[in-house]
């Protein structure tokens, strides 16, 4: 029994190590094939975690798209779409986002425990807001989501999230997907920050898979004994 979900990091780069450029459109990192390979992988997970960072800079709509796979969601007794989940310490989120206003399903607002009242007159009319102390901690974030009944955990970014998933030892697989270009501009984001990663040189992480998907590459990478079951 364990008490939190298998945790899944999915992130897009460029060859640089970049997951966006410096311009506030969203930079496509990218294609049709393994955008549909991210929604078979978001229709097998519970729920679907972003950072605050990415909803007010990308306005994702973290659905499933094919009709096929919520009907096969649905066929089991499950919601067509994941559960959405954020983590924010400044509350700065737009309740018109795309996030709160999309899909017939949960969304969890993890927030730090001084915007908690503001976050529930803010977002509370469109989200369940959790203090999830301050700033959120995110060992208990997943404990908590485990008690909701994820089982099974996707998180898309951004580099914040990653970085404090990875650093935490809360990460059981990467899958990382590389695109044929550079952004050559230290001014965007990158995959990480800095932090003390469990997954060092002297313990690497244990490559499962590379498989080519048109012009880009799916590395997947195993973290944790947990790699590839839910238990
Ligand atoms: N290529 C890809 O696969 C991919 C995927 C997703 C995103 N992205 C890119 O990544 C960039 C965004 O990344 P990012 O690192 O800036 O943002 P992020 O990781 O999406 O979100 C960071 C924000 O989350 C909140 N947060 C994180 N940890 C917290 C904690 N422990 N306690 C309280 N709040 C916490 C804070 O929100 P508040 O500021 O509200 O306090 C923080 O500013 C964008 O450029 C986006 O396009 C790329």
């Amino acid at each position: 029994m364990n008490d939190r979900p298998y945790v899944l990091l999915s992130c897009g780069m460029s060859i640089d190590g970049y997951v966006d450029d410096a311009t506030a459109e969203r930079l496509l990192l990218s294609n049709d094939a393994d955008f549909d390979r991210v929604d078979a992988v978001r229709a097998s997970c519970d729920a679907i975690l972003v950072g605050a960072g990415t909803v007010r800079q990308d306005n994702p709509r973290l659905l499933v798209r094919s009709a096929e796979r919520r009907q096969a969601r649905v066929a089991l007794g499950r919601r067509p779409t994941p559960v959405k989940v954020t983590v924010t310490g400044s509350c700065d989120l737009d309740p018109g986002a795309a996030f709160f206003a999309l899909g017939e399903v949960d969304k969890l607002v993890y927030c730090a425990s001084p915007v908690v009242r503001r976050a529930q007159a803010t977002l509370g009319f469109v989200a369940t807001v959790i203090d999830g102390g301050d700033p959120v901690d995110l060992r208990w974030v997943t404990a908590d989501l485990s008690e909701r009944g994820i089982d099974r955990l996707m998180v898309e970014g951004g580099g914040t999230m990653h970085t404090q998933f990875l650093a935490a030892g809360l990460a059981d697989e990467l899958q990382l997907v590389v695109a044929p270009f550079f952004v050559g501009d230290s001014r965007a984001p990158r995959f990480v920050r800095d932090g003390p990663f469990p997954c060092g040189p002297q313990r690497p992480a244990r490559l499962v898979e590379t498989r080519q998907i048109g012009d880009v590459v799916l590395l997947r990478y195993a973290l944790s004994d947990r790699f590839g079951g839910m238990g």
